[in-house]
């Protein structure tokens, strides 16, 4: 009755976990989240994959534990740079670890009332999630950029109000600039 223990090793080039279940984003899987409409619709033609993530789950009971890598590809929408969607967990007080693998990026986190926080993000980077903080990742370099996640299993993900309202802070490139910015048509 006792499950058996899990040693895996990342492929730390390509984030790749063997035998781990492989999701698929594309651009169109991301309607409505940029801001640049006209820059969407054009890279959309090409319709392409935004983020993989490769994950090892397991039933949604309290205790246990999940964990996932993402590959989060280098690209930008207009000047925003490509980010994963974004969410906060089913559970809300459910919190997360996340660990840099390679490339470059950063995560936006954010409150339920729309406090936002960046957190820049490289290779053996550790950004602890704290419960109630909704959270996206972003590509600022030109090579993909790999991390890992653990979480509970019974986080789950609520992607609702992301999609509707997003953050509310965007990350954007200016004069070959990072710069995080006021999400103009964010609103409380
Ligand atoms: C999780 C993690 C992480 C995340 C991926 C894709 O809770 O599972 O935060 O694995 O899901 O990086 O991001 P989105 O779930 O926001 O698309
Ligand atoms: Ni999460």
């Amino acid at each position: 009755e006792y499950k058996k223990p899990i040693g895996i090793n990342i492929d730390l080039e390509t984030g790749v976990i063997p035998g781990a279940k492989k999701l698929v984003r594309r651009l169109s899987d991301l309607k409505g989240y940029f801001l640049d409409e006209d820059a969407y619709n054009e890279l959309l033609k090409d319709d392409p994959v935004v983020y993989e993530v490769y994950a090892v789950e397991q039933e949604e009971k309290e205790g246990d534990l999940n964990f996932a890598t993402t590959v989060l590809y280098p690209g930008k929408v207009g000047k925003e740079f490509f980010f994963t969607k974004g969410h906060f967990h089913s559970k809300a007080d459910r919190a997360e670890i996340y660990y840099g693998i390679k490339g470059k990026g950063g995560m936006l986190l954010q409150t339920p009332e729309g406090e936002a926080e960046w957190i820049p993000m490289g290779p053996g980077t550790v950004v602890y999630v704290p419960p109630y903080w909704a959270h996206r990742t972003v590509n600022t370099g030109d090579e993909p950029f790999i991390f890992l996640a653990v979480y509970p299993a019974d986080a789950g993900h609520d992607y609702g109000s992301i999609k509707d309202k997003g953050f509310s802070k965007i990350v954007i490139e200016e004069n070959g600039e990072v710069k995080v910015v006021d999400n103009p048509r964010w609103k409380e």
